[in-house]
């Protein structure tokens, strides 16, 4: 171990802990890199956090405080979570019946209520699910962290499938293709044009000889073209698929063909799906937890103890004291005053910027800044899998440019007897024309919809349906926000305001995922253990 220039007084793990708190993740790998720690300064790191615990307190003379956590969503837990492992006194205010917050998964016997009054009796089977909230986690999320850590088990949750549609009824296409045959028929055309333009010298200002060949090689079997002698032609491939599969002796199969021309394939624009699967958040594989997602929120309620979670608990008033804080609530038609000496609001900034506060108008106008986006689901449980057994789609995702946006097939009980397809899961314009509909609305229309990939079929055997308009549900009212610009606004919100700290996946950089609420979670509870550690 080389000998470092590591300060006195400060044990290895103290010292790092505290250039990550100071100079963040890439200070803290340099660092460790500069220590023999890590490999290299390009690997992959993930946010350090250290749980405050009972032991951080001994030799201070000082206790963990008391703290009121708004919102019992994925944030409010983790934070109560994290901060009840040093015994911090936290107490929970949800205006919901339930834990989770957008984290929601309907099942049979649910009841889902929207503003205006409409209600829904879920009539879901036993073990079928709609995750109305998240419903896909990324390898590298703080999400799986908590997963284990909680015993949550999870599956792969199937977010691409070659087997899937793509289908763009504005740019004129009459039939969906499946993902493969869209990407066999873009790539090999793709390939075709620059293996000719690499061949006819108007790359040669960018590429040595060795790159031409090279790249040339590279294309040969990226996009499965032909040589230099058949002029690089892409002429399709059993990439696209079969319409009579390979199977035994003879039947050597029939390949799907011929592909349409260059120009048709690029006017249909199936290749502005593609880049969808390469985003870091996106990209397989993914995960979900068994049975639902709603166990991660019921697993942290579980870990930090139910009593601590008051429901029904509508927050009506914030104010921040000299030496604390003072929360006034609606529970069970009475109003009541809660005091401690901090607080973290959870709650989207849309329903803060409502609820009255002492924290003065910039706070006020920040809170007003985020723009709420809307987004829904539609969940169809079929009394047949025909999505397996007649088209061979075996979880994964059809993409629309139409109202319905993306039909969602189960990346679970394959081959079972039933199942739930996510008829829609919507954004924006199309979100908010379906969120103005009832439900028997909504089920018509992604039916109408649907059918134009299924067919006819689409509309028969459905047992059981659920919709949601995230929008359009009490205490949320929105699917997640956006910011206009990261400025001063989430700076401000993203220190405390007297004693009150703001916490969700609005103050992250990955907004609409848990993985944002639970690094905003930690990044607050950090903030306020060392301030408290402080005194
Ligand atoms: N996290 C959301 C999704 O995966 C936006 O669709």
């Amino acid at each position: 171990m080389p000998k470092t220039a590591e300060p006195q007084g400060y044990s290895r793990r103290g010292f790092l802990t505290r250039v990550g708190a100071t100079g963040g993740a890439g200070a803290m790998f340099a660092t460790m890199g500069a220590l023999g720690l890590a490999p290299s300064a390009e690997a992959h790191t993930k946010v350090p956090f250290q749980p405050p615990q009972q032991s951080d307190f001994r030799l201070r003379g000082r206790g963990a405080a008391k703290v009121l956590v708004l919102g019992a969503g994925v944030a409010g837990l983790a934070a109560a979570y994290e901060l009840g492992k040093a015994g911090y006194d936290c107490t929970i205010l949800e205006a919901q019946d339930r834990v989770g917050g957008r984290n929601r998964t309907l099942r049979g016997g649910d009841r889902l209520e929207e503003i205006g009054g409409a209600t829904q009796r879920i009539g879901f089977s036993k073990d079928v699910y709609l995750n109305a909230g998240p419903a896909r986690i990324a390898q590298w999320m703080t999400t799986m962290d908590y997963c284990r850590e909680l015993g949550v088990p999870l599956e792969v949750f199937t977010n691409s499938n070659a087997s899937a549609y793509i289908y763009n009824e504005s740019a004129g296409m009459t039939a969906p293709v499946r993902w493969r045959t869209a990407k066999a028929d873009v790539f090999g055309y793709i390939s075709e044009l620059l293996a000719k333009a690499t061949d006819q010298g108007a790359l040669d200002q960018r590429l040595t000889s060795t790159d031409k060949e090279r790249l040339l090689s590279f294309l040969s079997g990226f996009g499965a073209i032909g040589n230099k002698a058949a002029g690089y032609a892409y002429t399709g491939t059993e990439r696209r698929g079969y319409t009579v599969d390979p199977g035994a002796g003879d039947q050597v199969g029939t390949v799907l063909g011929p592909p349409p021309s260059l120009s048709e394939v690029f006017a249909s624009g199936v290749g502005r799906s593609f880049s969808f699967e390469f985003g870091y958040s996106q990209a397989m594989l993914m995960f979900q937890p068994v049975g639902g997602m709603d166990a991660i929120p019921r697993a942290l309620a579980d870990a930090l103890g139910k009593h601590k979670i008051r429901t029904g608990a509508k927050v009506t008033k914030i104010t921040n004291l000299a030496s604390g804080v003072k929360v006034e609530y609606v529970q069970h038609g009475r109003t009541r005053v809660v005091e401690a000496d901090y607080c973290i609001a959870t709650l989207p900034p849309q329903i803060l910027a409502k609820i009255p506060h002492n924290l003065g108008a910039s706070v006020q106008a920040a809170l007003a800044t985020p723009v709420p986006a809307s987004t829904g689901k539609i969940g169809l449980e079929y009394g047949s899998r025909w999505w397996e057994t007649d088209e061979d789609i075996y979880g994964g995702i059809t993409n629309t440019d139409l109202d319905l946006s993306t039909i969602w097939y189960p990346s679970h009980g394959y081959g079972t007897r039933r199942g739930l397809v996510v008829g829609y899961y919507n954004f924006g314009a199309a979100a908010n024309a379906y969120a103005a509909l009832t439900h028997p609305e909504r089920l018509a229309r992604a039916l109408d919809q649907g059918a134009k990939i299924h067919g006819p079929r689409y509309k028969t055997g459905i047992t059981a349906s659920a919709s949601i308009s995230w929008s359009r549900q009490e205490h949320i009212e929105g699917g997640w926000i956006g910011w206009p610009s990261r400025g001063a606004e989430y700076k401000l919100l993203n220190q405390p305001q007297g004693n009150v700290y703001y916490s969700g996946d609005w103050l992250s950089y990955e907004i609409a995922w848990q993985h944002g609420s639970f690094e905003s979670a930690r990044k607050v509870v950090t903030e306020l253990h060392q301030r408290v550690l402080k005194g």
